[in-house]
C-alpha cells in the first residue's frame, strides 16, 4: 500500500531510542533535567510563569483544587459533559460536584453555569472539550463577577487558542493530560499543571512528592512524578506538535467538506478558536446504527461521551438535575480517527465508509 504517512511515531523510533539510552546512561530516572526542559517548555507555550509536571491530568487537577484550598464545604461547577476526572477530582477533593449543562458544542454554559451558583460555590472547572476552546474573555468575566477560581482542564487541547490566547493559560491553574491518547502522548501517563503564583508553584511542586519542602513533608501529597524518560520523550514529540497539529487540521477540512450535504450536525466552534482536533466528532441520531457500518468497513469509532457524568454510578446518588444538551449531544455523538499519521488512503476509506452510510 502506497503511503503518504508523515508523521506515524514508528518514524520516531530511532530517535526515541537514542533517548531511552541517553536517560539510562544519566541514572537520573526522576525529576532529570529533561522533566525541567518539558515543564519549560509547556510553561512558554501556555504562556505561563511556571509548570509542575505530574503523573498525570488526574492528578493535576486533584492537586490543583487542594492547592487552591478547595475542599469540604465548598462546591466546584463542571461541565456534565467530559472524561470522568473531570468531576472525580472535585468529589476527592472533598468539595461539592454541581454539573452545569452544554452548549449545541458540548463546551460548558455559561449562562446555565449561573443558575447553579450558590454561597459555596468557590470555582469553575471549565474543560476545552475535544482540543476546542472556551471564550477566554467570557470565561474571566463570568468568574470575576461571581468571585470564584478558574480551573482550566486541558486535558485535550494542548496548542489550541481562541484569538491566539492559547489554552492553559487562563485562571488560577490550568491542567494538561499526555496520556497515550492526547494530542502529545507519553510513553506512560504524565500531566502538567501550569499556575503563573509562585507560592501555588511551590506547593503543587511539594505536593507531588508527599508535600516535601525544605522545612520536610509540609503539605498533604502523595507521590506522583513524571519520570525523566517520559519527559525526554515528550520533549522530543513536542517538536513536532505544530506538524501533527497541522495535520489533524487538514484532516478535519476534508471530513467537513465531504459530510457537508449529509444528514448530520457538523462539528460547530467559534472562529477565533485555533481548534486543534483531539476529536473530531459529529452528531447524528443514526450513530449506533452508523458505528456498526463503519466496523464492518474497519473504521473504528468512539463515542465522547457514551453518558453524561452524572448518569455514571459514582455520581448518580449526587444528583437530580437533568442536562437536556449534554443528554442530547451523548446520545448522538459520534467520533472519528484524528491523528497525523493516518494515511490519505485511510482518510478517503473513513469518508466512503460514512458516505456510504448515509446513501
Ligand atoms: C477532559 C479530560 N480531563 C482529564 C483527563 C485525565 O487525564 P489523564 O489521563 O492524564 O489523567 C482526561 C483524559 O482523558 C480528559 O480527557
Amino acid at each position: 500500500m502506497t503511503s503518504n504517512v508523515r508523521c506515524h511515531p514508528f518514524d520516531m523510533a530511532e530517535e526515541l531510542q537514542s533517548e531511552v539510552m541517553r536517560v539510562l546512561m544519566s541514572g537520573q530516572s526522576l525529576q532529570g533535567d529533561d522533566v525541567t526542559q518539558f515543564e519549560q517548555r509547556v510553561a512558554k507555550m501556555a504562556n505561563r510563569d511556571q509548570a509542575i509536571a505530574v503523573g498525570s491530568a488526574t492528578d493535576g487537577l486533584f492537586f490543583a483544587l487542594r492547592a487552591l484550598g478547595i475542599g469540604s464545604g465548598d462546591a466546584v461547577l463542571v461541565p456534565a459533559l467530559s472524561f470522568v476526572a473531570s468531576a472525580s477530582c472535585i468529589v476527592c477533593s472533598g468539595a461539592e460536584l454541581v454539573f452545569v449543562d452544554v452548549d449545541q458544542s458540548g463546551q460548558i454554559d455559561l449562562s446555565v453555569a449561573k443558575s447553579r451558583i450558590t454561597s459555596n460555590t468557590k470555582a469553575i472547572l471549565a474543560v476545552h472539550l475535544y482540543g476546542s476552546m472556551l471564550d477566554p474573555k467570557k470565561l474571566i468575566d463570568f468568574a470575576q463577577s461571581n468571585k470564584l477560581l478558574i480551573l482550566e482542564d486541558a486535558a485535550q487541547a494542548f496548542g489550541s487558542s481562541f484569538a491566539e490566547q492559547p489554552a492553559g493559560s487562563l485562571g488560577n491553574a490550568s491542567v494538561f493530560s499526555f496520556d497515550p491518547t492526547k494530542v502529545i502522548g507519553a510513553l506512560g501517563t504524565a500531566g502538567v499543571i501550569a499556575v503563573d503564583n509562585n507560592d501555588l508553584a511551590a506547593k503543587l511542586k511539594a505536593m507531588r512528592y508527599h508535600g516535601k519542602t525544605s522545612d520536610g513533608f509540609v503539605h498533604l501529597g502523595y507521590n506522583s512524578q513524571m519520570s525523566t524518560l517520559i519527559a525526554a520523550t515528550l520533549n522530543l514529540k513536542l517538536n513536532k506538535n505544530a506538524e501533527w497539529t497541522a495535520e489533524r487540521q487538514r484532516i478535519a477540512v476534508i471530513y467537513n467538506q465531504a459530510f457537508l450535504s449529509l444528514p448530520i450536525t457538523l462539528p460547530d466552534s467559534p472562529q477565533q478558536v485555533n481548534h486543534v482536533r483531539h476529536k473530531y466528532t459529529f452528531l447524528t441520531e443514526k450513530r449506533d446504527d452508523l458505528s456498526r457500518h463503519l466496523s464492518k468497513y474497519g473504521v473504528p469509532s468512539r463515542f465522547h461521551y457514551a453518558r453524561i457524568l452524572s448518569d455514571e454510578p459514582m455520581f448518580k446518588s449526587l444528583e437530580n438535575e437533568d442536562y437536556p444538551i449534554a443528554r442530547r449531544i451523548s446520545a448522538t455523538t459520534i467520533s472519528l480517527p484524528s491523528h497525523a499519521y493516518l494515511a490519505d488512503e485511510e482518510v478517503d476509506r473513513i469518508v466512503s465508509a460514512v458516505t456510504s452510510f448515509f446513501k
